[in-house]
């Protein structure tokens, strides 16, 4: 079976846990504290803050800027459900909006349309590594907590994503572009915000047997040996980065072929992170639903992955939230979402092998 997305760790990544664990540090110290000074400089963002998963980078981040109960935060409904969970978390409610047809990231209209005066954070999703349309939700006037788990290298117009918005949001988790396992960083430029996020992610302990806590804070901070991982993840990121955007420039040239399959959108004007390549099914040309060409691909032993079904339709959500509006073009999208393997742990020959079973599946249903 050719996985999905397999990690692309080797020696150095070995060699660095076993240093941190010779060390003595098993919990944050050191190597977090110089993976935040490394990714903010990557990012060229002021303040980087080490945490323990994508999630708690997002949650955190609603937390630093005041988001609590009554509150509402319009985000997209296609996304992992981490996204609208720490709405819920902070005590607030999601409110989703519907998202473009092109690249299934949020509708900038259509978050205008569902601007309440309770609304108090957008949360855009950058999915599969497009950076989403962001001037015109900073528009909007309300603070913007980007959720960019996908897009590590990705820049919007010429600028990396970072120290745009109040808060920006990435996700170490074992599949992403910089993989530690787990982990995630918040990047800001607003010094209240990172001052905000230091005293929630860990109770901190003053001098001696004496301590005290000003908020009643999360255990949410990133252990040195996970940093450690990050850390030669980091450095290896733009070899990484020319690995994916090859096997992506075989599955373009292949997918252009095939009737009722097609690529998300990727805007020229940005830079994408190829963390994903998403293409949509459509099954009047394609021959078959998506659901059958995932199935017929595990067939041939070709991994597959969803980015994403629409989080509005998950039964959490159905049953919290039951008056969700319809969303027409996230919940066709969701449908016919289908993500082919793309890994910097793949040869260009598994690559080949996808693309040549993809070929056989779409021959067979379209005959
Ligand atoms: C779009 C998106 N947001 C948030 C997350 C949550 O990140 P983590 O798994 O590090 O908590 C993920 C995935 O893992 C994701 O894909």
């Amino acid at each position: 079976m050719l996985s999905f997305q397999p990690p692309a760790v080797g020696e150095e990544e070995i060699a660095a846990v076993s240093e941190t664990l010779r060390s003595g540090w098993l919990t944050t110290g050191p190597r977090a504290a110089e993976l935040e000074r490394r990714f903010a400089e990557y990012l060229e963002a002021d303040h980087v803050l080490a945490v323990a998963s994508g999630t708690a980078a997002l949650h955190l981040s609603l937390l630093a800027i005041g988001v609590g109960p009554g509150d509402e935060v319009i985000t997209s409904p296609i996304t992992w459900p981490a996204t609208a969970n720490v709405i819920v978390h902070a005590g607030a409610t999601p409110v989703f909006a519907d998202v473009r047809e092109a690249d299934l990231n949020l509708d900038p209209d259509a978050v205008a349309a569902l601007v309440t005066p309770r609304t108090k954070a957008i949360l855009p999703v950058h999915l599969a590594g497009q950076p989403c349309d962001l001037e015109p939700l900073w528009a909007l006037d309300l603070p913007v907590v980007e959720d960019a788990a996908h897009a590590a290298e990705s820049r919007y117009r010429g600028r990396k994503l970072g120290g745009l918005s109040d808060a920006t949001c990435f996700s170490l988790y074992a599949t992403k572009n910089i993989a530690a396992g787990e982990g995630g960083l918040i990047a800001t430029n607003r010094a209240d915000v990172a001052a905000a996020v230091e005293s929630l992610r860990l109770m901190r302990r003053g001098d001696g047997s004496l301590y005290d806590i000003v908020v009643p804070g999360y255990k949410a901070n990133l252990s040195d040996v996970l940093a450690a991982i990050a850390l030669v993840q980091l450095g290896k990121v733009e070899r990484h980065a020319e690995i994916r955007a090859r096997h992506v420039a075989l599955y373009d040239e292949a997918v252009a072929e095939l009737e009722g399959i097609e690529p998300l959108a990727r805007d020229p004007r940005d830079t994408h992170a190829l963390h994903l390549y998403v293409v949509r099914i459509r099954a009047e040309g394609a021959g078959a639903t998506r659901d059958s060409y995932q199935r017929a691909l595990a067939e041939e032993k070709i991994g597959t992955s969803i980015h994403f079904l629409p989080v509005h339709l998950l039964t959490a959500y159905r049953e919290r939230f039951p008056d969700q509006a319809p969303l027409p073009v996230a919940e066709r999208g969701g449908a016919e979402v289908l993500s082919l393997p793309l890994s910097p742990a793949h040869s260009d020959d598994d690559v080949a092998d996808a693309i040549d079973a993809l070929l056989r599946v779409h021959a067979r249903f379209t005959a």
